[in-house]
């Protein structure tokens, strides 16, 4: 398999009924991760050209959902089902971190 170019993760994860802290999960990740891969393949990026993962708690919970992408380690945050275009679009395909979802560079980005 060939390197991936982009590595997206999706910050999925989820927490019990009444626990203190938000998460991405609760808050429409999952349908978030899909999105990416949907948009992905309609706009003819070859499976494996560019990986898509969810995964536990990244960090910043308040601000979910959490998406941070490599190689680059740029970090979005309160990402919408419609803002996947726009960072594919944007930063997969254009090369540059989408400035108008105002990547979060305190996270590394
Ligand atoms: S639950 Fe998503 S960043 Fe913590």
């Amino acid at each position: 398999m060939p390197k991936p170019k982009h590595h997206i993760i999706v910050c999925t994860n989820t927490r019990p009924p009444g626990h203190p802290k938000p998460s991405c999960g609760a808050q429409g990740s999952p349908q978030l991760l899909m999105a990416f891969n949907m948009k992905l393949m309609e706009a003819g990026i070859m499976p494996g050209e560019v990986l898509v993962t969810g995964s536990t708690c990244l960090g910043p919970c308040e601000q979910g959902p959490t998406v941070v992408i490599y190689p680059d380690g740029t970090w979005y945050t309160q990402v919408k089902e419609a803002d996947v275009a726009t960072i594919i679009n944007e930063h997969i395909k254009g090369g540059k971190p989408a400035e108008s979802l105002k990547p979060n560079s305190v996270w590394g980005g």
